[in-house]
């Protein structure tokens, strides 16, 4: 009985102890969504059973170790036992409640989580190799960084390009894949004024590390003062060189492609509009009107010395006009 007193206390200590240690490691991001509020709840519980857990099999363990370890002399066998129903019962009819208390708990924080607001914002997402792509539909605004207003409800209405990608924001807690040939929705109450990062969270190829962009959410203000400013940006694209450009924001493009003469997963288009291009088979070809064409349409054409052209899917939705405001947007770029 003085053993059972003894490990108990022991279990209880090393439980608060665990969980202490845990809870002041900082494993979670700041919070920064009302979604994040019932999720670390639901975390929190799970952090509590673990360190009871733990403590349940670590300290009866260590204790029946040292306690009745061997001694010099003894020979004797240990004492036979067998069977105990009621300890059985026990451990099994307590881990089935336990099991039900966190099916319920992850039942209403799965309904928290998905609370629908009726005035959510809709911004339309795409994800493809390697980038995000933001459009709000309401204003004709496209972007590569998504710009949320902070205390207001917004669904993301998600696609992808090609394949299979997943949304995540760390300090959202929320976390979604997204699908070739669906609409996939993210649903989220930004609390926290600040910068953050989306990263893709499936493995969708060889810079898939590299799927990340800026997530800001802003006070309500300058969130108006960014739809303005990017709603003038959208309204003066008149001139094909404009249009160009917004469609390589729009198509992902400047994911792989920089601008300014930096290796990123393709080559760079600084200076690449009536260059000589080297293959990998040892031939060249001049970067003219019809090479682009097809290099956007049919990537693995050619090969160009240093890149995989397998990193690039076929653009083939891409009308001849759109491309050809490309093609005026690349001329630019010298
Ligand atoms: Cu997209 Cu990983």
């Amino acid at each position: 009985m003085q053993h059972f007193v003894i490990v108990g206390i022991l279990v209880i200590v090393m439980a608060v102890l665990t969980y202490v240690g845990l809870d002041s490691a900082g494993l979670m991001p700041v919070q920064a969504s009302a979604q994040a509020v019932s999720i670390d709840w639901l975390w929190n519980w799970q952090v509590v059973a673990m360190s009871f857990l733990f403590a349940l099999i670590f300290v009866p363990l260590v204790y029946s170790l040292v306690v009745f370890r061997r001694r010099k002399g003894e020979t004797g066998d240990g004492e036979h036992i067998e069977g105990n129903t009621n300890l059985e019962i026990t451990w099994t009819v307590l881990p089935l409640f336990l099991v039900l208390a966190f099916a319920y708990m992850g039942a209403y924080s799965l309904g928290e989580i998905n609370r629908v607001d009726p005035d959510a914002i809709e911004i339309k997402v795409r994800g493809q190799q390697f980038s995000w792509t933001f459009e709000y539909p309401e204003y004709g605004i496209v972007s590569t960084e998504l710009h949320l207003p902070v205390d207001q409800q917004v669904v993301l209405l998600m696609e992808s390009s090609d394949v299979i990608h997943s949304f995540w924001v760390p300090e959202f807690r929320v976390k979604q894949d997204v699908v070739p040939g669906r609409v996939t929705r993210y649903r989220i109450t930004p609390t926290l004024i600040g910068d953050y990062k989306v990263r893709c969270a499936e493995l969708c190829g060889m810079s898939h590390y590299k799927m990340e962009n800026p997530v800001i959410v802003d006070a309500q203000v300058d969130y108006d003062a960014w739809i303005a400013e990017q709603t003038a940006i959208a309204a003066a694209a008149q001139t094909p060189e404009a249009i160009g450009q917004l469609l390589t924001v729009k198509n992902g493009c400047i994911g792989c492609h920089s601008i300014d003469g930096s290796k990123l997963v393709g080559p760079s288009w600084l200076g690449t509009y009536g260059s000589v291009r080297e293959f990998a088979d040892g031939t060249s070809a001049v970067a003219d009107d019809a090479y682009i064409t097809q290099s956007i349409r049919e990537p693995l054409a050619h090969e160009v010395a240093g890149f995989s052209p397998s990193s690039m899917p076929p653009y083939t939705a891409l009308t001849d006009e759109e491309i050809a405001n490309i093609i005026a947007y690349l001329k630019t770029l010298k």
